[in-house]
């Protein structure tokens, strides 16, 4: 999704340190970047459709090197085509003023309208253009860039992050926010903005967000916060604890692949120190989980999407199983749209990496004003998901930056039965002896997942994808909590190698999709030991028994013995199964696509995170 970028500085250039911020955003996903920079008392602004480099090529005279101010953004295309006049940043057509933005106008065609009666040309197709044209009027009659900012959003209907610079005097840079991230930093010499923590990370660590109906102005060593009527608000920094490391490739070829390889250190950072072994319960910082609480929770109503939303499928089993309460999930594009009816007592649970896709916000919103109580699990900190929930259990993955999410997952589904065994041991639902088990098999999961992580499953894995390579199309399937893994397995194919691959419940297969099964179709099964095993067996005769091609993966020998092909995942609690089962499916994916030419981090057509409907 789309990318911003700004800064401010006394001390020297910052178009080095734009370009540097828009090559961290990269892996949002983008089809066209640019910058925009004050100097000599005009904004200039450099922007091309494709890749970062071809902007740097642009940029190689050296032309804008001096400049001590500037915004930056990678976009990711909603209003017109990816192409040099719709890329951004727009300028009002003064050369005073220049202005980046993520999210969507909605009252853009009515602003367009009244601006064009105005006599004002528009040289692009994007919506953006009508708020830069607002804030340019604005400025024209001789505001403050903060005041042309704040009197242009007054007119505005829709999302926004946004950045905008002026000349002037001095140079001055603004950003304001309604819905999509943005977040600040002040340095001795110089201030930062950004949609994205990462690219701050460079500059500091000591991070302030911007919340929804607030005006941030920048200066050197200094970040002011306002809210659209222009009243000062006060926010402390918030220290981000890890660091820009965290977010590199490790020696890896690939991000995805280097969090594939993580997984077992963010099972143990999001777990390990969460287990009251002694109470066979788990202890989770912050308000919100007590027993109070939980005892008085009726029903749980999970809301997320994509991958997200398969780890929340995951956590109706484990917390119906375990703690008895009644769980319903559902995509949050469709809830927040479907006038759903809550029971009193809901616990609503926002499962989200970002904390930032618009539709699970929304949903979450909405469930707060049916009555709900608004919690998540979540892996970033400071994320507006987090700020609006009354609980947060927070997913420590650190920075996930392939597209294709992997560890976030694993951690989503962590957390999920750390929740589990919390309201089952809040509610009496399990004695403190069975809550020390489940817990034990929690931490006995870590080696197991190092030794699924060998070279010999690596191996194995590369071995089937490239047997398969010229597929048309897969099924994947699963029964009990694997069969959303199966969903998981087929969404990372379609994902990263945009090859057709379904995801089912093996026991549905005889109601219709069965019809499709061809001689030689690869079907991966995941079958674990558990409660389903034999009905797991059964399915795979039945698509052997069409001349499908079985590939088994998971902890049943039997099944395996059955599969044409197949991969040993170790022995787990069937609870935890999935979090062993989806690895083989991740690097499945991954060498398909690496072995397809694909472009892995960042595939066709995605945002890592979706901040617009
Ligand atoms: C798939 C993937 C997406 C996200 C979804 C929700 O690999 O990453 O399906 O899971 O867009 O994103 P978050 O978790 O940030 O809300």
């Amino acid at each position: 999704m789309c990318g911003i970028v700004g800064g401010i500085s006394s001390s020297g250039t910052v178009l080095a340190h734009l370009v540097e911020g828009l090559r961290v955003l990269e892996y949002r996903g983008y089809d066209s970047c640019g910058v925009a920079v004050a100097e000599g008392g005009s904004v200039t602004v450099r922007r091309k459709v494709g890749r970062l480099a071809e902007l740097e090529r642009v940029l190689a005279d050296g032309a804008l090197g001096q400049a001590r101010a500037g915004i930056g953004h990678t976009r990711w295309a909603t209003h017109g085509k990816p192409s040099d006049e719709n890329a951004h940043p727009h300028s009002d057509g003064s050369g005073k003023l220049a202005l980046v933005h993520n999210g969507i106008i909605e009252n853009y065609l009515e602003l367009r309208r009244e601006l064009i009666a105005e006599g004002r040309k528009f040289h692009s197709e994007t919506d953006t253009e009508v708020l830069t044209l607002l804030v340019g009027r604005e400025y024209d009659l001789g505001k403050s860039l903060g005041d042309a900012v704040r009197a242009a959003l007054a007119r505005v209907r829709g999302y926004y992050a946004i950045a905008v610079i002026s000349t002037g005097a001095s140079p001055a840079l603004v950003g304001a926010r309604h819905g999509p991230p943005l977040v600040a930093a002040q340095t001795s010499d110089g201030a930062w903005l950004a949609s994205d923590v990462l690219a701050l990370m460079p500059h500091t660590r000591d991070v302030i967000y911007i919340e929804d109906g607030e005006v941030v102005e920048l200066s050197p060593g200094k970040v002011a916060i306002t809210n659209l009527a222009g009243e000062p608000v006060t926010r402390v920094p918030l220290r981000i604890e890890w660091d820009a490391e965290a977010a590199s490739k490790g020696g890896f070829a690939h991000h995805m692949l280097k969090e594939i390889f993580e997984q077992p250190d963010v099972l143990a950072r999001t777990a390990f120190d969460r287990i009251a072994s002694v109470h066979g319960d788990v202890a989770f910082e912050g308000a919100g989980w007590d027993d109070a609480l939980l005892k008085r929770i009726k029903r749980v109503q999970v809301i997320a999407c994509g991958t997200a939303l398969h780890a929340g499928m995951i956590a109706r089993y484990m917390i119906e199983g375990l703690a008895r309460v009644p769980v319903d999930f559902d995509f949050a594009s469709e809830f927040r749209y479907r006038e759903p009816c809550l029971a009193p007592d809901t616990l609503a649970l926002a499962i989200t990496q970002s904390g930032e896709t618009a539709d699970t916000l929304a949903a979450l919103r909405l469930a707060r004003e049916l009555g709900a109580y608004p919690a998540s699990i979540c892996n970033a900190i400071g994320s507006t998901v987090v700020r609006e929930s009354e609980a947060t259990i927070l997913t420590h993955a650190g920075p996930e930056i392939g597209v294709a999410s992997t560890k976030a997952f694993t951690a989503q589904v962590v957390a999920a039965f750390l929740l589990a065994v919390r309201l089952a041991r809040a509610r009496g639902m399990i004695d403190e002896a069975r809550g020390r088990e489940l817990l034990d098999d929690l931490r006995r999961l870590r080696p197991r997942m190092e030794g699924l992580l060998s070279d010999n499953t690596v191996h194995r894995v590369r071995a089937i994808a490239e047997r398969h390579l010229k597929a048309k199309g897969f099924f994947f399937l699963g029964r009990g909590l694997n069969f959303p893994i199966a969903l998981e397995g087929a969404l990372k194919l379609k994902e990263i190698s945009y090859v057709h691959a379904e995801g089912y419940a093996a026991g549905e297969m005889k109601h219709g999709p069965i019809a499709l099964i061809e001689p030689g179709m690869p079907v991966v099964v995941i079958s674990s030991t558990g409660r389903v095993t034999d009905k797991v067996r059964s399915n795979i005769e039945q698509v052997k028994a069409r001349g499908g091609h079985v590939i088994v993966i998971g902890s049943d020998a039997d099944s395996r013995s059955l599969g044409d092909e197949s991969i040993e995942v170790p022995e787990a609690s069937e609870w935890l199964s999935p979090v062993l089962n989806v690895i083989p499916l991740q690097l499945f994916a991954y060498h398909h696509a690496l072995m397809r030419g694909c472009d892995i981090d960042k595939p066709r057509n995605l945002a890592k995170s979706v901040t617009v409907e």
